[in-house]
C-alpha cells in the first residue's frame, strides 16, 4: 500500500539536441544524444518519491533492456511498482528533439507494452488504488484504463489528479471524476477550445473546465508559473526559479509529483502548488526528465530561500 498511486507509462527517453528538426527526406547532424528514463507516469512517480512521497506505479513493461532501465530507475528513487509484464510486446521509447537555441522540445512517444494497459490491469490493482490518499494518471495509456482507475479512486474517497497529457478530447463525466486537473497551456487550449496566452485567458479556460465538472484546475503556465482556480479561490503562483533553465522536458511531471506529495501531507492546496512549482523549478535546471527530479532537501532549501 502507498499514499500515492500512479497509473501511467514508462518509456526510454532518447533525447537529441540539434539546431533544428530535419525536413522529411533529410538527414542532419545533431550535437548530442542522451538515453534516460522517461514516460509521464514514471517521471511523476520518481518526482513524488524523491520529494518524500510513498509511491507505487501501476504499469506494463516488455521484457527487454528498456524494462531493466525502468526497474533500476524505480529502485533507485524508492518507487514501488505493480507491473504486468508482457513478453510479446516491447518497452516503449520517446523521441525527444531539443532545439539548441531555445531548449524547446518536440516529442514522439511510442508506448509499446504500456500502450496496452487495460481495464483488467487496473481492476487487478483495485485494493492498491482504494488504499491511496492521492491517485494520479495521465493520458499516455488508454483512456478506458484511466477512467476505471479514476472511478475506483473516487468511489473510495481518494483524491484524484488527472494530468491530461498528451491532450485528448475528454467526456464531461470523466472530468467530473477529477478533484484536480493539471493541463499546461496547450492542453488547456485543446480541452476547452479557448486561447490561453494570458493569465485572464487562463482564468476563463479554468472556468470552462470547472463548468464541465472538475473540482479544481491547476494550469501550468511555463515561465509564468501556475494558476490554481476552484469555485471559491483563484491564485496565481509565479515560477520558483532555481537557476538557468537547461531542459524543460518533464517539468510538468515534476510539478505533479511534488504537488501530490504536499497534498498527502495535508498542506493547504496553494502551499501544495508552491511545492510543485519548486520541484519543477529545480528540474528544469538539469538535463533529462526523471534524472532531473530534486530531493526533498533541495525542494525545501529552495522554498526556504524565498
Ligand atoms: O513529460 C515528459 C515525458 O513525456 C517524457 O519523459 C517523454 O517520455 C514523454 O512521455
Ligand atoms: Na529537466
Amino acid at each position: 500500500m502507498s499514499d500515492i498511486v500512479i497509473l501511467g507509462i514508462f518509456v526510454a527517453d532518447t533525447a537529441y539536441r540539434a539546431d533544428r528538426q530535419p525536413k522529411m527526406g533529410e538527414t542532419i547532424l545533431g550535437t548530442s544524444f542522451a538515453l534516460g528514463p522517461g514516460g509521464k507516469g514514471s517521471n511523476q512517480s520518481v518526482a513524488a518519491a524523491m520529494a518524500g512521497g510513498d509511491v507505487t506505479i501501476i504499469s506494463r513493461l516488455g521484457k527487454d533492456a528498456f524494462a531493466d532501465i525502468a526497474r533500476s530507475t524505480w529502485a533507485k528513487a524508492g518507487v514501488k511498482s505493480a507491473i504486468t509484464e508482457d513478453p510479446e510486446s516491447y518497452t516503449g521509447a520517446a523521441y525527444i528533439f531539443l532545439e539548441n537555441a531555445t531548449g524547446n522540445n518536440a516529442i514522439i512517444v511510442a508506448a509499446g507494452a504500456a500502450g496496452c494497459i487495460s481495464v483488467d490491469d487496473v481492476e487487478a490493482n483495485r485494493a492498491l488504488i482504494e488504499g491511496a490518499k492521492v491517485f494520479i494518471t495521465q493520458l499516455e495509456q488508454p483512456i478506458p484504463a484511466a477512467r476505471r482507475a479514476l472511478e475506483i479512486a473516487r468511489a473510495a474517497g481518494v483524491r484524484t489528479i488527472l494530468n491530461p497529457a498528451p491532450a485528448a478530447p475528454l467526456e464531461d463525466d470523466l472530468l467530473a471524476l477529477c478533484d484536480f486537473i493539471t493541463p499546461n497551456e496547450s492542453e488547456t487550449e485543446s480541452l476547452t477550445g479557448l486561447p490561453v496566452t494570458t493569465l485572464p485567458e487562463a482564468e476563463a479556460a479554468a472556468d470552462a473546465l470547472l463548468a464541465r465538472g472538475v473540482g479544481a484546475c491547476l494550469i501550468t503556465l511555463g515561465e509564468r508559473g501556475a494558476l490554481y482556480r476552484d469555485r471559491t479561490r483563484s491564485v496565481h503562483v509565479p515560477v520558483i526559479s532555481a537557476g538557468k533553465v537547461v531542459d524543460t522536458t518533464g517539468a510538468g511531471d515534476a510539478f505533479n509529483g511534488g504537488f501530490a506529495v504536499a497534498l498527502t501531507e495535508g498542506r493547504d492546496v496553494v502551499d501544495a502548488v508552491r511545492f510543485g512549482c519548486a520541484t519543477a523549478g529545480i528540474s528544469v535546471t538539469r538535463p533529462g526528465t526523471a534524472p532531473a527530479m530534486p530531493s526533498r532537501a533541495e525542494i525545501e532549501a529552495l522554498l526556504a530561500a524565498r
